[in-house]
């Protein structure tokens, strides 16, 4: 085993801190933007003869179980998409692909650009045309974790395609393909791109 400490040109430079003020909430979430994750649009469908499609942009969307097939997003509270997905009880993850930045800048708010976006229908549910996957999923509950809910889902239908991720990480997305990380090897992202 190689017990050598890392080279000396990639000494570790943390930065530490306690959490104490909002100065360390802040730094915290550049603590946590250091996990990568895949982007997803959640989607949900209210109103009854004039159907209302609302999205949002999420990173924060994990599988939970496979038997029964249940997987979560945490929306705040304050998201317009919380009450619409209260108010449904059904939503779904449409999972981006590396050439859907637009889509999620779109579905964050974070553009004044108003972008066409294309849909489409499955299970009841509108999805994101062109996405890597899509889960149609039923609320199976939901747990408010203070300015945050749980909306946890169960899988009701799902479709999916090979294809390229669009990934965020430290606050940026990026567009690249995921180089393969071969043993002994550290991926390095690069070009990433301001959201
Ligand atoms: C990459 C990315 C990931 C995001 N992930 C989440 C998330 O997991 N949960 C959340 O509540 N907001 C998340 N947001 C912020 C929402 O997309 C944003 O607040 C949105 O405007 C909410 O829309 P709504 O109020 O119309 O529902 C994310 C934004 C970006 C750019």
């Amino acid at each position: 085993m190689d017990t050598s400490r890392p080279g000396k040109s990639r000494r570790p430079d943390y930065r530490a801190r306690q959490m104490k003020d909002s100065e360390s909430t802040t730094d915290l979430r550049t603590a946590l933007s250091r996990f990568a994750s895949g982007v997803t649009v959640i989607t949900t469908v209210t109103g009854g003869r004039e159907l209302d499609i609302h999205g949002m942009t999420a990173n924060s969307f994990t599988s939970v179980s496979l038997n029964p097939p249940l997987v979560l997003v945490s929306i705040s509270i304050n998201a317009i998409t919380h009450k619409r997905i209260l108010e449904s009880g059904r939503y779904g993850i449409s999972v981006l692909e590396r050439r859907q930045p637009e889509i999620c800048h779109h579905f964050s708010g974070s553009t004044r650009k108003s972008e066409k976006i294309d849909f489409v229908w499955r299970d009841g549910i509108a999805f994101v045309s062109g996405a890597l996957a899509h889960l149609a999923c039923t609320v199976w509950d939901s747990f408010r974790v203070e300015d945050h809910t749980l909306h946890v889902g169960e899988v009701t239908h799902f479709w999916y395609q090979n294809g390229t991720p669009l990934l965020f990480f430290s606050g940026t997305l990026s567009t690249d393909t995921p180089k393969p990380v071969l043993p002994g090897m550290h991926a390095t992202p690069t070009s990433f791109v301001e959201p």
